[in-house]
């Protein structure tokens, strides 16, 4: 038995830090995917990526695995149990997205290896892979709010809120330029440094997540507008508050700086620290063209409407 499963990234549009304590974000699936393809074999799983290689008996512990890929190890033993079988798998990843850059990488893998694993032994059923690749994505950061799956699993732009979504409906589809720092972010570390800047500044922090409501309030209905050049300034505001909580740095806000010379507005997407930087603009090819002369390394996306796939 054979299948196939894919399963788009993400960005953070606005949010990021400030939802972990409590208000909204928006999240956006792009059109880069991690494609999975599962094998049933005789004996042993192996699996197969750009970022390693696992090969293992169906009995291994998960406690003795230490590798990124140990969520499609956990899936390949989970639906096995389920389905009652007892031979081997084989997983192959391939991936349009850079990996540890707070694109998703790791949720869009969970997506699709759940979704290929899933099927086959049954046909696809939405909720339980969403439910198994926050599981499986859980393997690697307990702390996951399950957002990142959620946004891959449906595609689009969803607004994220105290572990609710909603959808914001007729999206036009416009283009994200992301700028990749190529710095390694840890997105642990940089929470607690959030959790850290909030004890010692209560107040102030207050003040900031009441701005950030406001600022996705006024981006959804820009969004829906289709209005990109108040959205580039509505980022731009998010950006200050981002350095103001000190996940920025001397990287980052350079990119910023040269990235905004031409586009309407960019902020960091994602933890920070390092990562990337996503900005807005009409004229994607002469702002490709720039950033590329400004040896930024960046590509373009789209939004992601499918969500994931299976074939
Ligand atoms: O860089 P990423 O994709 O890991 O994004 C982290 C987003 C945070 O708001 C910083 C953390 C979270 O769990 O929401």
């Amino acid at each position: 038995m054979k299948s196939i499963a894919s399963a788009p990234g993400k960005v953070i549009l606005f949010g990021e830090h400030f939802v972990v304590h409590g208000t909204k974000a928006i999240l956006c699936a792009i059109d880069k995917r991690v494609t999975v393809y599962a094998k049933t074999i005789p004996d042993k799983i192996v699996i197969k990526s750009d970022i390693g290689d696992i090969t293992c008996d169906l009995d291994v512990k998960l406690t003795e695995i230490n590798s990124p890929l140990k969520p499609l190890l956990y899936l390949a033993k989970r639906l096995s149990k389920k389905y009652d079988y007892n031979f081997g798998m084989s997983i192959m990843v391939k991936s349009e997205i850079p990996s540890g850059m707070g694109l998703g990488s790791s949720s869009a893998c969970c997506v699709a290896g759940a979704a290929a694993i899933y099927t086959l032994f049954d046909k696809p059923d939405k909720e339980e892979i969403l439910k198994l690749a926050i599981d499986a994505e859980k393997t690697i950061y307990s702390d996951s709010s399950g957002a990142d799956c959620t946004v891959s699993i449906h595609g689009g732009i969803m607004i994220y809120h105290n572990g609710k979504f909603v959808k914001i409906r007729d999206v036009p589809n416009f283009n994200i330029i992301i700028s990749n720092s190529n710095i390694v972010h840890s997105t642990k570390n940089m929470v607690s440094k959030v959790k850290e800047f909030k004890e010692k500044n209560s107040k102030e922090f207050s003040k900031m997540c009441d701005i950030e409501n406001k600022l996705v309030d006024n981006a959804t209905s820009l969004i829906k507008k289709n209005d990109l050049k108040q959205l580039g300034r509505c980022m731009t505001q998010n950006q200050d508050l981002l350095k103001n909580i000190g996940i920025s740095n001397d990287k980052l806000n350079k990119m910023i700086k040269i990235a905004n010379q031409v586009t309407y507005g960019s902020k960091i997407t994602g933890a920070g620290g390092g990562g990337c930087i996503i900005s807005l603009s009409d004229n994607i090819q002469d702002v490709i063209n720039y950033l590329k002369e400004n040896k930024i390394e960046c590509l373009s996306a789209k939004i992601d409407f499918k969500g994931f796939l299976t074939d």
